[in-house]
């Protein structure tokens, strides 16, 4: 028995896990003779957001960026417009695996930050439902072998039919909030993600010089942040670390910087806390351990990543500088940079 006729989908996904979040959720409903759509927000043009019938149940599917949702589905919810329909909010998560245990991610404010918004929009929410899919952000880890991939896609495909089965038919799941613990503790790190990690992430992508220009990097980004400069991608700050220009790059060109950025962090802490300590000290007031410091400290540091970035895309035009920074990216090696891409859904 199904409790709605419709279902509507919106979902972001930058390698894939959320989208097939989306496609389980629809087989479910289409099982259930739903009338279903799926809804890709990058797809979307926000100011042209229909507002839903009111007999739809209405689902929003993201990965978790951050220890939130990343701006592009946030930007979305900010604009999606009143209604009354009930919602569920899900996410898709860093899933490890030790032996044959699902090592959870952390949603941290994704679930709470985005419930607000739509509670003011007039929203009822049905259900919380985070999904530990393999991690796809291998700037920070080695990408996941084979097995693992596999099974918490099998384990997870299970779990997610029998979380639509029961919400589809009028039932709720809040499995989202038992988290509320570790999801507190880490939020003030979301904020710091959100304002300044997310800026920086976006600086330590680069194509190397098995790059041939194909431009399907700068085709599929699904929030354009890639440009063609001197023919050569250049990433800019509108990036959100989805992972899909990695992961879909047919020459495996591109790269995390890690020696780079590394180099760019130490000198400009160096400088900055030097400016710190002379310059305002001096001239000013005290504002070191402030808001206002750590503000203008930010500030100052993303001003010189994104000068560092243009000097570095430029110099990468010379072999050994190309070379100095490939060999210093880890996701040039075996070991560390296998790149991730979600399974192709196998449906029921
Ligand atoms: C930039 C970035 C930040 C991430 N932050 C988190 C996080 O805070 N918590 C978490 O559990 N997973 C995090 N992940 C892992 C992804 O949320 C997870 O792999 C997700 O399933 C990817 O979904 P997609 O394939 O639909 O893009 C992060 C991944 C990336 C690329």
């Amino acid at each position: 028995m199904t409790a709605y006729q419709k279902l509507v989908v919106y979902y972001f996904s930058g390698t894939g896990n959320s989208e097939n979040v989306a496609k389980w959720m629809a087989d479910i409903a289409i099982e259930k003779g739903m009338e279903v759509s799926l809804i890709n927000i990058a797809k979307t043009e926000r100011r042209h957001i229909e507002s839903p019938k009111p007999d739809a149940l209405i689902a929003f599917i993201s990965p978790i960026h951050g220890f939130n949702y990343p701006p592009v589905m946030l930007n979305f919810l900010f604009h999606f417009p009143k209604g009354w329909n009930k919602v569920l909010l899900l996410n898709t998560r860093a899933g490890m695996l030790i032996g044959e245990w699902i090592t959870p991610g952390l949603t941290g404010i994704a679930f709470y930050f985005s419930a607000f918004i739509l509670k003011l929009k007039g929203y009822s929410i049905q259900s919380m439902f985070p999904v530990d899919l393999p991690s796809n952000w291998i700037s920070v880890h080695p990408g996941l072998n084979e097995r693992t991939v596999k099974y918490l896609h099998e384990r997870n495909q299970e779990k997610v039919y029998r979380f639509a089965r029961k919400v589809l038919s009028g039932g709720s799941d809040f499995r989202g909030l038992y988290e509320i613990i570790q999801d507190t503790l880490v939020a003030p790190i979301s904020l710091g993600y959100f304002f300044m990690g997310r800026f920086l992430f976006a600086k330590t992508y680069y194509a190397s010089s098995d790059c041939d220009n194909c431009d399907l990097c700068i085709k599929s980004c699904p929030v354009k942040a890639i440009k063609n400069v001197d023919n050569r991608p250049f990433w800019t700050f509108n990036c959100e670390s989805c992972m899909r220009c990695m992961s879909n790059c047919p020459k495996r060109a591109i790269e995390t910087g890690h020696g780079s950025v590394l180099v760019v962090g130490l000198l400009s802490s160096l400088f900055i806390s030097g400016l710190f300590y002379s310059f305002f000290r001096q001239w000013f007031f005290e504002i070191e351990g402030t808001f206002l410091g750590f503000i203008l400290k930010s500030a100052l540091f993303l001003g010189i990543l994104a000068v560092w970035y243009r000097i570095m895309h430029f110099a990468m035009r010379f072999k050994f500088v190309e070379r100095i920074i490939v060999y210093t990216s880890l996701t040039k090696y075996k070991f560390w940079g296998r790149r991730y891409k979600a399974l192709k859904n196998t449906g029921k």
